[in-house]
């Protein structure tokens, strides 16, 4: 080859991706915002190349310091806000009241259409088959390490479909029944801990967001995998680490080559992925070779027994390939703890605050279960106030707080055309902390609302969605049911919460909402 021809060849291929770096930066997402526009979507003004990022975080800031400095102000617990929204979302909050419920936002050169409009979720949730929703391909980068490429949040179609069918069973009422047993004996043994704390003294402060989060670790560890608490814990630690790594720092989500400012984070939380899957592949080796002696019961044993003889047209097919298990585990490890984790962890907090509550849900409990040790699975619809307290506790502070999609396929919604490829936040808090919706009380704790009302009294049944919608929705909704009854049930009986002075209210977003530092509590033996 020639020079010249070298050069023009050179020339040419550094136009083709000049042109192609322009298209994906520049005129893709100019062409979807006027689409999006044309359509009357209006939304806050981007700039080039952070689109409203650098808004977004000002306005956090700004937000967080008028919080603290209200909080300083006054130490009593009547003083704690769950507006939420305006204080760890101000963005979301503020931009509503300028553009609407329904807008379109920008992460970098990612335009995002935002919701929070219940009716405008229900006709769009209406022309899209579950299996046809795609997740946006801009968060890979970020949940791949958390969840790998196959695990069921992350994956669409068929492939989804398949998935979904072979993991259903496995939170059927049987296998939750024998599930029960394990969750009271790790719940057991917490307790049998805190009353050894407590042997020499009249109270104790403790982290309650520590000690329910490694008690649902341990839990979701034996029910789901069979695998003991210190080996959970090992799991859980690497996956704390792993988000630490990925959503401590700025991510500079959907700008041009984001990524390369944030590499090590990211090769960080891959190392630990892998490392984490190392572990879930030798718990998986060793499960095989115990398939079939004893029935399985747990999420791991269900899947893997009747492997080898899974046939679909007389073709033998494994039931998920070791990549799509090991996937699937992590997702579950991940999905199963720390969602649940959460939910227990702000109902202690607000029990805390509203000891009127917790006398209430300690009635409840002595009428249900007495001072039984074993919880028998059935009693426990019994329980129906602490499931309005968990309704309610879901509504003010959402372990999953949104919802994200991309269309995969132009959608109508009513005039409005969604463009194939559009992401879309669907904003959960937004909307349980509308006043619209809910009335003037919304940001108030009131489990009361859901006394004979499964939304809550919302104007609108889609209004109140904290396990997800359609198809997509939670499979371990009551997986998560039981073990926050069974948990608050053995614990209410033997201790009683109050706020410790040292408690300091900042609901933080990192992926979910968690609290800033910790939940300390005084914990006192009944
Ligand atoms: C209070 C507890 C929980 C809450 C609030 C919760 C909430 C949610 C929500 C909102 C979704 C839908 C997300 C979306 O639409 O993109 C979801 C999906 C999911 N949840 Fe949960 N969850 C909880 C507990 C659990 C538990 C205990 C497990 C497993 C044992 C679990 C496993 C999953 C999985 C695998 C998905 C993906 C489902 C799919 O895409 O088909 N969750 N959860």
């Amino acid at each position: 080859m020639s020079l010249v021809h070298f050069v023009y060849g050179f020339i040419f291929i550094s136009l083709f991706l000049l042109w192609k770096l322009i298209n994906a930066c520049y005129i893709s997402p100019v062409r979807t915002l006027q689409k999006l526009r044309s359509n009357g979507l209006g939304g806050p003004t981007p700039k080039f190349p952070l689109g409203n990022l650098s808004d977004m975080k000002q306005m956090l800031i700004k937000a967080k310091s008028l919080s603290s400095s209200l909080s300083l102000s006054s130490s009593s617990s009547e003083s704690i806000s769950h507006d939420i929204h305006s204080s760890s979302l101000p963005y979301f909050a503020q931009w509503k009241k300028l553009h609407g419920k329904v807008y379109v936002y920008w992460m970098g050169v990612e335009p995002f259409l935002y919701i929070a409009d219940p009716e405008f979720l229900k006709q769009m949730s209406g022309s899209v088959l579950a299996k046809n929703w795609g997740k946006p391909n801009v968060f890979r980068n970020d949940r791949i390490p958390m969840f790998g490429d196959y695990g069921l949040n992350m994956i669409e179609g068929n492939t989804w479909a398949r998935h979904r069918h072979i993991i259903n069973p496995a939170f059927s009422s049987t296998n939750l029944k024998v599930m029960a047993n394990s969750m009271v004996e790790s719940t057991t043994k917490m307790i049998t801990q805190w009353t050894t704390l407590l042997t020499n003294s009249s109270k104790l402060e403790l982290d309650m967001e520590k000690e329910v989060t490694t008690l649902a670790g341990e839990i979701i560890a034996k029910t789901n995998f069979g695998i003991n608490s210190e080996l959970g814990n090992v799991l859980l630690e690497k996956l704390r680490s792993m988000q630490i790594s990925l959503f401590k720092h700025t991510r500079y989500v959907g700008v041009p080559y984001g990524h390369l400012l944030t590499m090590g984070q990211t090769l960080e939380a891959r190392k630990l992925g892998q490392e984490i899957d190392e572990i879930l592949l030798s718990i998986i080796n060793s499960r095989r070779k115990v398939i079939g002696v004893e029935p399985q019961h747990d999420l791991l044993g269900l899947l893997l027994e009747g492997e080898e003889d899974n046939r679909v047209d007389g073709q033998f097919v494994k039931k998920l390939t070791t990549r799509e298990l090991v996937d699937e585990c992590k997702t579950f490890f991940f999905g199963g703890h720390e969602t649940v984790a959460l939910s227990m962890t702000w109902t202690l907090m607000l029990l805390a605050m509203y000891p009127k509550w917790q006398d209430e849900l300690r009635k409840e409990i002595e009428e249900v279960i007495g001072e039984k040790d074993e919880i028998d699975f059935t009693m426990l619809a019994g329980l129906k106030k602490m499931g309005w307290v968990f309704n309610e506790v879901l509504r003010l502070y959402p372990s999953s707080p949104n919802a994200q999609r991309q269309a995969r396929s132009d959608i109508q919604v009513g005039n409005v055309v969604i463009p194939n490829g559009t992401n879309i936040w669907i904003d959960v808090v937004g909307m349980h902390h509308d006043r619209t919706l809910w009335g003037d009380d919304v940001n108030e704790f009131k489990p009361e609302r859901f006394d004979g009302d499964l939304y809550g009294g919302c104007k609108h049944k889609m209004g109140y969605m904290p396990f997800g919608f359609g198809g997509r929705m939670c499979i371990g909704k009551n997986y998560a049911l039981m073990e926050y009854k069974i948990v608050m049930s053995l614990i209410l009986r033997r201790f009683s919460f109050t706020v410790a002075p040292s408690y300091h209210h900042s609901p933080t977003y990192f992926f979910s909402f968690r609290p800033g530092s910790g939940v300390p509590l005084i914990v006192k033996p009944l």
